[in-house]
């Protein structure tokens, strides 16, 4: 029996298609699916075959349209914040993977669907994509981790707009906000996002890994990024892969990258 009852993966090129698969629920994520996204994630990080990973939703018309609220309706204050916890753990995992992780936002990505977009570490957006934090609705707010990762995304001014009204916004306007790094019309969704996978995946490995972090860093309030930088800068200059970039440069010809 498969692991996954509510993804579907798919290996292409060494980049692993994640699809959240519950399509008849617009992929709403209940803990199940939480959980296994954990298993995916794992796989990401630690099979060597995933050079970097694709998250997706299936069907036209939704990315991911939240938490399932037919279990959020069942919590009590007793489990809720483990419920919490428990999904920005996950999404922690995502947003630290040293591995390139794209979302490919196909439709409607709400409360813990934009939270799962925002963890991913950048975004590419169907012409028809629509994204939102509508927690206030129900009397919540966000809980994995969509209180940060938006403002640190679009602004204090803006994630307060968009928390506090619980409207949506396209494709076009998340772009405009600096929540969708391209716009794309559906059909070239995952072509688009596998191009840029591809090219990121054709560099260093070390560095690209090394990249992540730093930049995660500046969200990090115990760690000094400058620190990490220099730290990370020494660590590429003492891998192979810096020696050959630089060799590969001097010679004139394509780098043959190790990731070591
Ligand atoms: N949790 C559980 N089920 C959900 C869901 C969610 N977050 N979002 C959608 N669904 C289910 C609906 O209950 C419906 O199931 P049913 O056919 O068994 O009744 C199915 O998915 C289709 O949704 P429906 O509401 O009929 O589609 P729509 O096109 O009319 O509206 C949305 C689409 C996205 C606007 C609407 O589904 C919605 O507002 N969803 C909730 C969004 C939200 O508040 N997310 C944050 C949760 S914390």
């Amino acid at each position: 029996m498969s692991l996954y009852e509510n993804l579907l993966l798919n290996l292409e090129n060494g980049i692993l298609v994640i699809t959240i698969n519950r399509a008849d629920k617009l992929n709403a994520l209940n803990i199940d699916t939480i959980r296994e996204i954990k298993a995916a994630i794992q796989q990401v990080y630690d099979d060597p075959a995933v050079k970097g990973a694709i998250f997706t939703g299936a069907g036209e018309k939704a990315f991911v349209a939240g938490a399932d609220i037919s279990e959020i309706s069942e919590l009590s204050d007793v489990n809720a914040r483990s419920f919490a916890e428990r999904g920005q753990e996950v999404f922690s995992m995502i947003e630290r993977c040293t591995k390139p992780v794209i979302a490919a936002v196909n439709g409607f990505a709400l409360g813990g669907g934009c939270e799962l977009a925002m963890a991913c570490h950048m975004r590419i957006a169907s012409e028809g994509a629509r994204f939102g934090q509508p927690e206030v609705n129900l009397g919540l707010i966000p809980g994995y981790g969509g209180t940060q990762r938006l403002t640190q995304l679009i602004g204090k001014g803006k994630a307060m707009e968009l928390m506090m009204t619980a409207d949506m916004v396209g494709a076009n306007e998340a772009k405009e906000l600096g929540l969708v790094n391209h716009v794309v019309p559906a059909i070239e969704l995952l072509p688009k996002c596998m191009e840029i996978l591809t090219k990121i995946v054709s560099k260093a490995p070390l560095a690209i890994g090394l990249v992540i972090d730093c930049v995660n860093a500046v969200y990090d309030k115990d760690e000094d990024g400058y620190q990490t930088e220099a730290n990370s800068f020494a660590r590429c200059c003492s891998s192979e892969d810096f020696v050959e970039g630089t060799n590969a440069f001097l010679e004139k010809r394509k780098p043959v990258f190790k990731g070591a």
